[in-house]
Order: C-alpha cells, then structure tokens, then sequence
C-alpha cells in the first residue's frame, strides 16, 4: 500500500476490510494506558453502557466533541456517502449528550464542533443549538469561528471557509484566559481611557504583545498531508493546535479530558503533550487502533503524526 495519497478512509471501503485485522480492540473492548492513565475504546457515544463501560465511576472536567456533521459538502465522492434525515441526526445528538452530561463533574466545559449545511437551511447547528436548551444544566457562553485556510465553493458562492465550535459549561469551572493568546502580534495598542485629562493606555488591554484569539480564530493552519500533524486516511482530523487552545483555557495538568468521537486521535494527544489523562473512543475499530499507534508513535518519535507515511507498516 502506499502511504500516499493514503485516501481518506470513508472514501475506501476496501482498505477498511484490509485493516480491520490490524486493530488490537472489537467492538465494546478498551485498551488502558499504562504510562499516564488514558483510555480508549471502539464504544458508540449514543449508548449509555459503553460511556459507563469507560468512564466507570470517573467524571471528566473538559469534553471536546467533534461528532459526524451530518454534512456532506465537500465530500461528493464519499462512496458510504451517508447522510441521516434530521430528526434522526437531533434524537441521536440527544443521546450523545446526555451521556456527556452523565461523566461531566459539577464544575465542567463542554465543547461541540459541529457544521451547518449552507445548502439545506443551515442544519444541523441550528437544530443542535435550539435542542440543547433541553438541558438546563448547560448554559451557553460562546460560538467559536476557526478559519480554514483550503475552502470550498463555486464561482456562485462565498468560499465556504470556517468551522464552528460551541462552548457550554456546566457550573463554573475555572476558564484560563491566558490560553487564549494567539502568537499573532498586536499591531494596535490598546485602547484608550482618560485618567486626570490625561490619556493613557488601558492597562487592561496592553499586558500582551500578541492579540487574544477571541471566538474567531485565525491563526491555525488547516491539517493538510504535508503536514508533520496528518494522520493518513483521517477525514476530519481537528488541528493539534486547536484542540491544545481549548485544553489549556479549561482544563488543567492532570485533569481528565473526554472525547467521544476519537478520530485521528487528536484530543488524546492534546491531553499526552498538555499532561491531561483523556478517555476517547470511537465507534470505528480503525480510528481507535489510529488514535492509539498516533500516541505510541509520538511517544517514540516525538512526531505529533505520520505526516504521509503510513500508519500500517505491516502492509506494505
Ligand atoms: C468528525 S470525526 C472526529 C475528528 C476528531 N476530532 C479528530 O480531530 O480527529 C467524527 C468521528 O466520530 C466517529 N463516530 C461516528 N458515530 C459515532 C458514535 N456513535 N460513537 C462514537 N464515535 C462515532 C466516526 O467514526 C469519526 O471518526
């Protein structure tokens, strides 16, 4: 097999049959890290007993949850191109979260990538964000913007560039607002107040030289298989940058990070560099063997992915 073009996985029913045998857990198993406590399994977010099955009697202060978008834009080649009809999508989403809910500590943030589909009024977001007021325990704080850098569209349309991220909390944890300086500098002062007739900056504003990242963020490079971060096959891989920005403004070192749509294995390697234990799994026996091999290969190379190498050595 050659490592690249690798193929998006969806796009490949074949290689899927292929490395299904490569995978150290079935349906229901999860693996235990033995190094620094992480977990992860091949588990369906929507099923209370297997959340239970991996959480146990332990709660999470942080999810970060990116699940299927229920949009196929920009995947028109998908050949398991699949999409649910909405109702189905929302009663599914309800399940998820409300096991979320279950595993999050008094005190807890919760964040939710989700898409909006421009050609069909805009779900599933907008159906997302009205169903989660059934859950009074969550309040709403903020709607995250990330830029892609690669979009999609025609010459009849804006490029469609951004993905969008909504961050609820339960209780009050603690948010650090440091996390949330990008490496962009200022190139402004900030703004200013008159003290005595005189004006003088605020000092509020002007403590960092770099811009704060706010709830639109532009400063993060789109995974791309040039990329040291890529792992091959992946589809919806989040960049590592993202997930650590989210981790270090609500979470601290040694707090347990949940995630319940592993992937390409992100979040487990935001919370390895960040030292945050995270449970993850994935209802997919490959994303989970991916998940665990990009957390034994940074741990042996220091590489945060295979950028176009291949995972799957073994099949050459
Ligand atoms: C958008 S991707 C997550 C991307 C991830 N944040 C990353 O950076 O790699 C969604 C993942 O959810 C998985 N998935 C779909 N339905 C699921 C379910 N019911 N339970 C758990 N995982 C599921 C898919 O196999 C897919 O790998």
């Amino acid at each position: 097999m050659s490592a690249e073009p690798f193929g998006r996985l969806d796009h490949r029913s074949e290689l899927r049959e292929t490395l299904l045998p490569l995978c150290r857990l079935q349906p229901g198993e999860v693996w235990h890290d033995s190094k620094h406590g992480h977990k992860v399994g091949v588990l369906d977010a929507a099923k209370r007993e297997d959340v239970q099955k991996i959480f146990g009697e332990e709660q999470a202060v942080l999810s970060v949850q990116d699940p299927p978008y229920n949009v196929t834009a920009g995947a028109e080649n998908t050949e398991n191109l699949f999409r649910w009809n909405l109702k189905d999508y929302m009663e599914w989403s309800e399940k998820w979260v409300e096991n979320n809910l279950r595993i999050m500590t008094p005190d807890a943030g919760l964040y939710v990538w989700l898409g909006a589909d421009q050609r069909d009024h805009f779900q599933p977001l907008p159906d997302f964000m009205v169903m989660m007021r059934r859950f009074p325990e969550l309040v709403s704080r903020s709607f995250i913007t990330m830029r892609n850098q690669r979009g999609y569209g025609t010459q009849k349309n804006w490029m469609a560039v951004r993905q969008e991220c909504l961050y609820y909390v339960k209780g009050s944890p603690a948010f650090n607002v440091n996390a949330e300086y990008t490496e962009i500098p200022r190139i402004l002062r900030g703004y200013y107040k008159e003290v005595h007739g005189q004006k003088m900056e605020n000092p509020e504003r002007s403590r960092s030289e770099n811009i704060r990242a706010g709830n639109v963020w532009v400063d993060i490079q789109q995974v791309f298989y040039r990329m040291q971060e890529n792992v091959p096959g992946c589809y919806a891989q989040k960049p590592l940058k993202s997930i650590e920005r989210i981790l270090q403004a609500s979470s601290r070192e040694g707090d347990l990070v949940a995630d319940f749509f592993a992937h390409a294995g992100t979040t487990l390697l935001a919370g390895e560099i960040l030292r945050r234990r995270v449970f993850t799994f994935d209802i997919d026996p490959v994303f989970a063997e991916l998940t665990i091999r990009r957390l034994e290969h940074h741990r042996q190379t220091g590489k945060t992915g295979f950028q176009w190498e291949t995972p799957f050595p073994e099949i050459v």
